[in-house]
C-alpha cells in the first residue's frame, strides 16, 4: 500500500523537475532560436490539421461510397489493376457453381446448405450440394491474387450448375462477407448484370453460352481434377505453358463430382490429395507468380 503511493510522489517530483529544467533552458536560449522553435511548432500544427482533414475526407468518401453501394444494393467498389494488354495472361473458369435462387417464404434467396437445409429437404434436394460459399472463396482467391494485381488476369467466368454463364471483371472487388456476396449473386441472377456504384460499366453480367465463345483464339485450356491420372507439379507444368499463349484454368466450384467439359485440352491433378477449389487457385496463382516473377 505504501510503496505505490511513494512511487507516484517520486514520479510527480521527477516530472516537475524536468519541466522546470526545460523552462530554464528555454529562458537561456537566444531569442531567434525561440522564434525558430515557434515556427516549427506552427508548421507541425498545420501538418497535423491537414492530415486530420485528409483522414476525415477519406472517412467521408468511404461513408459516401458505402451509402451509394447500399442504395444500389451493389457494394462492389472497383480497384485499379496494372493492366498489361500486350503480355500473355490467364483466364479462370469456375464450372458447376452452386448458385441457385429460389423463393423461400416470401423472398427470393440464394440457396445454401446452412440457411435452407429444411427448405431443400422438403423439396427433395440434398442440402450438401448447395454451397455458394465455394464460389465466393474461389473468386476472392482469384481476384485478390498478385497475378490479378499485376494485370495478368484477363477474365473470370462462372457457370452455374443450372448452366447460367456470367463474367466477372478482374477489377471487381467482391464483397468479403458471405452475406453481402449472396446479396450480389441474388441481384446478378435476377437482374442479369451488376454495375459499378454510380457508373454504367457492368462489373458482372450474364452472358451467352458456351464459354468458348468468349475465350481468346488459340488459348490453352487446362482442367483441374483430383481424379485426373496426370499428376503434375504445378510450378514445372506452368513453365511449359503460359508464356506463348493465354491460358485458361478450369476448376469446379461444387462440393462433389468432377467437371465434365468438352472444351478442355488437358486434365491435370496438382496434388495427390483432394483440395478445395480455393486452395487449388492459390497454388496455381503462386506458380504463376513465380513463373512471371510477380512478387
Ligand atoms: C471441392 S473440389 C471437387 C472435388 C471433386 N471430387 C473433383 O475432384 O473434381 C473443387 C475443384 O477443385 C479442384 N481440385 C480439387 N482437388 C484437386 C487436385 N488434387 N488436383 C487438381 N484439382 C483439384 C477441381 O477442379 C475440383 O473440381
Amino acid at each position: 500500500m505504501v510503496r505505490p503511493y511513494g512511487i507516484k510522489v517520486n514520479k510527480r517530483k521527477e516530472r516537475k523537475e524536468r519541466y522546470d529544467k526545460e523552462e530554464d533552458e528555454e529562458e537561456e536560449q537566444p531569442k531567434f532560436e525561440q522564434k525558430q522553435k515557434e515556427k516549427e511548432r506552427v508548421k507541425r500544427a498545420k501538418r497535423e490539421v491537414t492530415s486530420k482533414a485528409e483522414e476525415e475526407d477519406d472517412e467521408e468518401n468511404e461513408i459516401a461510397e458505402e451509402a451509394a453501394a447500399d442504395e444500389l444494393d451493389v457494394g462492389i467498389p472497383i480497384i485499379v489493376s496494372d493492366d498489361k494488354k500486350d503480355q500473355t495472361g490467364v483466364i479462370f473458369v469456375l464450372e458447376k457453381a452452386s448458385l441457385e435462387v429460389a423463393k423461400v417464404g416470401k423472398t427470393y434467396q440464394l440457396l445454401n446448405s446452412d440457411d435452407h437445409a429444411n427448405f431443400l429437404r422438403k423439396n427433395g434436394r440434398d442440402p450438401a450440394h448447395y454451397r455458394p460459399d465455394i464460389t465466393h472463396q474461389a473468386l476472392l482467391m482469384i481476384l485478390d491474387s498478385p497475378v490479378n494485381k499485376a494485370g495478368r488476369l484477363k477474365a473470370v467466368y462462372v457457370r452455374t450448375e443450372q448452366g447460367v454463364l456470367f463474367e466477372v471483371k478482374p477489377h471487381v472487388r467482391i464483397p468479403r462477407t458471405y452475406k453481402r456476396f449472396a446479396g450480389i449473386m441474388l441481384q446478378l441472377l435476377q437482374k442479369l448484370s451488376i454495375s459499378a456504384a454510380g457508373k454504367r460499366e457492368k462489373l458482372m453480367r450474364v452472358i451467352k453460352n458456351p464459354v468458348t465463345g468468349h475465350l481468346p483464339p488459340n488459348c490453352r485450356k487446362i482442367g483441374f481434377s483430383y481424379s485426373s491420372e496426370k499428376l503434375v507439379n504445378m510450378q514445372k507444368h506452368l513453365s511449359t505453358v503460359c508464356n506463348e499463349t493465354d491460358t485458361v484454368f478450369v476448376l469446379g466450384a461444387m462440393s462433389h463430382g468432377k467437371i465434365e467439359c468438352d472444351y478442355i485440352d488437358d486434365f491435370v491433378a496438382i496434388s495427390g490429395y483432394p483440395l478445395s477449389a480455393a486452395y487449388c487457385i492459390s497454388r496455381i496463382c503462386e506458380a504463376l507468380s513465380t513463373n512471371w516473377n510477380i512478387i
